[in-house]
Formats: structure tokens, sequence, C-alpha cells
């Protein structure tokens, strides 16, 4: 079942921020759960005050012993409010030692515990590094979304990394364009392109470049935790975009098909 991974490889885009939000905002089909999975530890349990476990310790533990996958997430997981959305979050210390302990876990063979669920597991994995734990992960993944600033270094540092990725055979490769960036979606698409053909002799299309994701300085705050959402939070730009980018994916995440544009999956 399907795995979105959220990562990035320079600065600060906004991949946990995207990471909740989308999940937010998710068509009811999706029944995401957020796990947090950055090797550099976790953010969601401090900035939304949620409870020390149950954490991605507990996901690691319930994986070595699951009987049914379905179940685990159930056990492992807390309900994070945005708004009058109840999102699923498998949070992780902040730290990282544990989470670094715990992914290996997740993705060992014959753990499917982030593929084998019956929604869309939105995989926060970090800043994407050398022999960072979450590889294995991105192979699993059904869509790997990478967040990228549309400005000189970053697209630089994405590019760089794209031979990593595309070898890595991760599924469908998604550079997501965080807000604030200089250059246009077209030009980040012909640029990373051109690489992949010219360098790594490789399919151009095996990329996909969306966004830019609008500066939203209040939605982010929601998501921050740092701000109570009114009640037309659905409408701030930022939340309109991540609806939107549910269109674009839901053909890469092989859930059953969308039954409807509704959102508000488990609202209270
Ligand atoms: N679209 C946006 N508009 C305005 N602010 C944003 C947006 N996305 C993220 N932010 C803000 O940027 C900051 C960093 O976001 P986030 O924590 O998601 O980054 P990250 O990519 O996960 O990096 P790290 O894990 O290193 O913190 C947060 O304060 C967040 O509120
Ligand atoms: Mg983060």
């Amino acid at each position: 079942m399907p795995l979105l991974a959220v990562t990035y490889v320079k600065g600060r885009p906004g991949a946990t921020t995207t990471a909740l939000g989308l999940a937010a905002v998710a068509p009811e089909w999706a029944r995401p759960v957020v796990v947090e999975c950055d090797p550099a530890g976790g953010d969601l349990t401090r900035r939304h005050r949620l409870r020390a476990a149950p954490s991605i310790v507990d996901l690691a533990a319930a994986a070595r012993g699951v009987a049914s996958p379905g179940d685990v997430y159930a056990v492992a997981s807390q309900q994070l409010l945005v708004a009058d959305v109840a999102v699923p979050v498998v949070g992780a210390p902040a730290g990282g030692a544990q989470t670094r302990a715990a992914v290996p876990e997740l993705t060992g063979s014959g753990r499917a515990v982030l593929t084998a669920s019956d929604r869309v597991v939105v995989a926060d994995c970090g800043r994407l590094g050398p022999g960072s734990p979450v590889w294995p992960l991105l192979r699993q993944a059904d869509v790997v979304l990478v967040l990228v600033r549309a400005n000189a270094d970053e697209v630089a540092h994405v590019r760089e990394h794209l031979g990593e990725l595309v070898d890595a055979g991760t599924g469908r490769m998604v550079v997501l364009l965080g807000a604030g960036g200089a250059y246009p979606a077209g030009e980040v698409a012909d640029v990373l392109a051109a690489h992949v053909r010219g360098e790594l002799a490789g399919d151009p299309e095996a990329v996909v470049v969306l966004g830019p994701l609008p500066d939203d300085r209040r939605a982010a705050a929601v998501l921050d935790g740092d701000l109570v959402a009114g009640a037309r939070w659905r409408r701030l730009p930022l939340m309109a975009a991540y609806a939107r980018l549910w269109t674009d994916l839901a053909p890469y995440l092989p859930v059953v098909a969308p039954q409807s544009s509704d959102t508000a999956p488990e609202a209270t």
C-alpha cells in the first residue's frame, strides 16, 4: 500500500510542514498517517505538545511482532489536531538517535509496516545525506517528494542528488518547489530534465516538478502549532495548494481509486 516519502537535500524548505499539511487536507480515500522518520529527530511532538509515547520507537517494536499491519498504527500513533481534523501521527523524539535505530526496523526484510497499511503513510524523512538510514525507505516508497526552494544553490544540490535517487530505484520522484524560490517550475524542470538526459542517460520524464508552494505564514503557523486555525483554514493558500497536490499525487499512490474529491478524513 502507498508510501509517500518527503525529503529534501538542503536548507529547511518545509518538509515537516508539507508532510503534516498534506495529511491534514488529504482526501478521504487516503486515510493518511504521518510517520516522523527524520534521522535528525522529530519536531511534531514538541510543536503540537503531543505525549512522548507512543512514538516511532513503539512503531518499530510493533513492526517486530505485529500480526496484522493494519493494527500497528492504532497502537503507535497519536491524534494531532489541525482545526477539526485529527491527523494520526507517529512522532519521534528530538535528537534522532531513537529514529536512526527505529527506521531500519521499519524497512528491514519482512517488515512491511510502512507499505502494508491500508492507508497512505506519509513519511517525513528529513534531510537526505550519504549513509542516511532512510535510503531503504525511499526504495520502498511509491512517491518520493523532494522539497526544494527554487534558488540556484538548492537546485544545484538537488541536481547532484538526482543520480543517487534515480539509481536507488525509488518510486515516482516529484520535485516540489517550496515557498520563496526565484525560478519558475518550468525552468527548474528544464534544468533537471537536461541533467537526467545528458548526465545520467535517463528518462527525463522520471522526474516531475510541481509547485511552487505559496509563502503562507498563517498556514505554516497553524501547522507549526503556533496558531489556532480559523473556521476557513482550508482556504488558506498553502492548505489549498496541499489539497491540489493530492490530485497530482493520487495516480502514483496505489490505494483504491479516489471515490470523490472530499477532504477532511477524520473530522472530530
Ligand atoms: N509554505 C510556507 N510558507 C511560509 N512558511 C513556511 C512554509 N513552509 C514552511 N514554513 C516554515 O518554515 C519553517 C521550517 O519548516 P519545516 O519545519 O517544515 O522545515 P523542514 O524542511 O522540515 O526542515 P527541518 O526538519 O530542518 O526543520 C517552519 O517555521 C515553517 O512554519
Ligand atoms: Mg523537518
